[in-house]
């Protein structure tokens, strides 16, 4: 039986001479398959080889916790894998979307809430730390129907185009009208500047926190 490979298979001719041909794509991609055939047959013929979600045992689970925290007023326990973020235990766990994973680190803003009344980035806060905590969301800012006043701010000043920082923004307004620190415009905008607007409303978010700080 002949072993020599058709031509379509052959490898390229190399250039005179050379006495060890580097690989080329064509054997590259020959030999892969081969190999990761191989351990795919393994796996199957092997049969002890794979692992079956039975053989997960609970000391291979990623360890979990449970944490109690007030979260916009109402007391919340849940287990949860210890890396959860704050964000994903709002969004994935208790259904509170308001909060925005924007950059998911660290970097625009959009998950801020407040934790004990200060402003937090919740995507980058583990929800393990938080034991007994008191979280506020963009959805605990309204009290009894009614708007919060920055909300209402935003509203009237039309402090947003596509919305998607809105949440981040009115939350860490919030907590920047707190802290006193809206003595000027630019000082606004200094201790506003974790939030990123791409939509560019800065002039009338600015704007939106003046107007609220002095109604104080
Ligand atoms: S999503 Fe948290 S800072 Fe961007
Ligand atoms: S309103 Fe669109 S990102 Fe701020």
């Amino acid at each position: 039986m002949s072993t020599e490979l058709p031509e379509s298979a052959a490898p390229p001719p190399t250039g005179a001479g050379e006495s060890s041909p580097a690989p080329t794509r064509r054997t590259f991609i020959a030999t892969s398959t081969v190999v990761g055939g191989a351990v795919v047959a393994g796996s199957v013929v092997g049969g002890t080889s794979l692992i079956g979600a039975e053989e997960v045992t609970a000391a291979e689970r990623p360890p979990s916790s449970r944490v109690s925290l007030t979260v916009n007023g109402t007391r919340r326990t849940v287990t949860v894998d210890n890396r959860t973020s704050l964000l994903d235990l709002l969004r994935e766990h208790l259904g509170l979307t308001g909060s925005k994973k924007g950059c998911n680190a660290g970097a625009c803003g959009a998950c801020t809430v407040l934790v004990d009344g200060h402003r937090v980035n919740a995507c980058l806060t583990l929800a393990v730390r938080l034991e007994s905590a008191e979280v506020t969301t963009i959805e605990g800012l309204a009290k009894g129907g009614e708007l919060h006043p920055l909300q209402q701010a935003f509203i009237d000043e039309d402090a947003f185009q596509c919305g998607y920082c809105t949440p981040g923004q009115i939350v860490s307004g919030v907590g920047c009208i707190k802290e006193g620190h809206t003595g000027s415009p630019e000082e606004i905008r200094e201790w506003m500047s974790g939030n990123i607007c791409r939509c560019g409303c800065y002039v009338k978010i600015v704007r939106a926190v003046e107007q609220t700080a002095g109604r104080k």
